[in-house]
């Protein structure tokens, strides 16, 4: 690897060559770089390769790159303050650790009844998100949330709408062990995993140096897995890293608007994650028939956080209808909507909610608000989509046929 070992000894402006030739090397050969070695036979290896955008270190742990690593501040800086860095990250796991979480993500297996995997809530070629208002889990229950999308995780610092889980670890015992969900518990989740003839040697390479297979690897390897769907080369990045032309004149107009003082988008959907990662009580409508969720309110136990939910990042966003924590408004445009309608316009009568100060009236007109969706509609990028196995070691169905057609 003499790029890697090049990289580190030079300036910062050759660092910046490098990283941009590294950044598009790795996205011009993404089958090439990722070809994940699971056959087709039962004959199942982990790959050795770091994902695209990942550099593999000596001692065989995955780092992000990625442009934003260039800008130093989360403050304002460079043209119209879009240079700015990102978040911390959780990166540092090994390949076999990410592809072990791969395989464990798609099976089915995980769940008690061997129906339902991470993917079917949170499938790749619908933005991590499952296309519904609210997910459904074993035995066709209906849960009481929509799925959140996973790209971009590993920056994020609370997980589920109202934040109740600090890490991706502790969130991923949540749906497996779940009643309505996958419905297991880790006797059987263990048993299962063992009884399948790969799995036990698959952990192995995963995780040379334990002896026994248990749920805090599991729960390792699907955050590893996690931690590695980065999306952060939309044609807003390109824009926002100085290609003028990657972004239209209405998109512009749309990226303007959500950025101004008046709609104030920016200020919660703070760029370049497009969360602040605060929560914020906006008073999004119930849908019909429905209590009113309560959101953070019951994590902090706090009346002032009632109804108030995790400021969600948009990127992806186009993908991942329908939109909030019950999956209420069906497009991208009746959000848009919803946010110009007046402070408190939605919130039922006698019902207490301390909006954020942010939520305000700001009267935009039609066409800005179709401009708003012109500009979110440039926060997709799938260019580091994982492979979606074709098989998994249990041999159960995975998305891979399911969907083929869909896409
Ligand atoms: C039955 C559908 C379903 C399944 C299966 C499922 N999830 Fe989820 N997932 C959801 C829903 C719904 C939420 C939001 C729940 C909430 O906020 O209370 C969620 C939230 C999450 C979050 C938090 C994202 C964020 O930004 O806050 C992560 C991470 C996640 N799931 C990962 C997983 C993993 C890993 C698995 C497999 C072990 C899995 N999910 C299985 C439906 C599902
Ligand atoms: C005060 C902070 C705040 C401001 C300002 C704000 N948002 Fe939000 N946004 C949120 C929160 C919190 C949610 C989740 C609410 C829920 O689920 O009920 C959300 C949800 C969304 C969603 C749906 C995301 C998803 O995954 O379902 C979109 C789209 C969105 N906002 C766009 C905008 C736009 C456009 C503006 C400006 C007109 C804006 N937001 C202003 C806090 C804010």
């Amino acid at each position: 690897m003499a790029r890697r070992s090049t990289l580190f000894s030079l300036s910062l402006t050759d660092l910046r060559t490098g990283l941009c030739a590294l950044v598009s090397a790795a996205l011009a050969y993404v089958p090439l770089v990722y070809i994940p070695l699971v056959s087709a036979s039962q004959d199942f290896q982990l790959s050795d390769q770091c994902p695209p955008s990942f550099l593999r270190t000596d001692n065989n742990r995955c780092e992000l790159r990625n442009l934003y690593q260039l800008y130093d501040s989360l403050g304002d800086r460079g043209v119209g303050g879009l240079k700015t860095a990102l978040p911390t990250h959780r990166d540092g796991f090994s390949p076999q650790q990410i592809d072990l979480g791969r395989l464990l993500f798609f099976d089915p297996l995980l769940s008690a009844d061997h129906s339902v995997a991470c993917a079917s809530c949170h499938n790749p070629r619908k933005g991590f998100s499952d296309g519904r208002a609210r997910s459904v889990g074993i035995d066709g229950q209906r849960g009481s949330r929509s799925a959140p999308s996973l790209w971009n995780s590993a920056f994020l610092n609370a997980f589920f709408w109202d934040a109740r889980a600090h890490s991706l670890e502790e969130q991923a015992l949540s749906p497996l062990f779940s009643a309505v969900e996958m419905g297991n518990n880790p006797q059987q989740l263990l048993a299962s995993l063992e009884s399948v003839e790969a799995y036990p040697e698959l952990f192995k390479q995963a995780f040379p140096a334990r002896v026994h297979l248990d749920i805090e690897m599991v729960a390792t390897a699907l955050t590893a897995f996690q931690t590695s769907l980065i999306s952060l080369n939309s044609r807003y990045d390109q824009y926002a890293h100085g290609d003028a032309k990657a972004l239209n004149t209405q998109e512009l107009e749309g990226l303007n608007i959500f950025r101004s003082f008046v709609a104030r988008c920016s200020q919660c959907h703070m760029p370049p994650l497009f969360t602040n990662q605060q929560i914020a009580v906006i008073g999004t409508p119930e849908p019909e028939g429905m209590p009113r969720d309560i959101g953070a309110g019951a994590t902090f136990n706090s009346a002032k956080l009632r109804g108030g939910f995790k400021v969600p990042s948009l990127r992806n966003i186009a993908e991942t209808a329908p939109y909030m924590h019950s999956g209420r408004f069906a497009t991208l445009r009746e959000v848009a909507a919803f946010y110009t309608g007046g402070r408190g316009h939605a919130v039922p009568e006698g019902e207490e909610l301390l909006l954020h100060w942010h939520i305000s009236e700001p009267n935009l007109t039609d066409s800005e608000l179709d401009r708003l969706v012109d500009f979110m509609r440039t926060l997709s990028d799938n260019s580091m989509q994982p492979v979606i196995p074709q098989s998994v070691p249990s041999g159960l169905p995975t998305l891979y046929k399911q969907n083929l057609s869909q896409k």
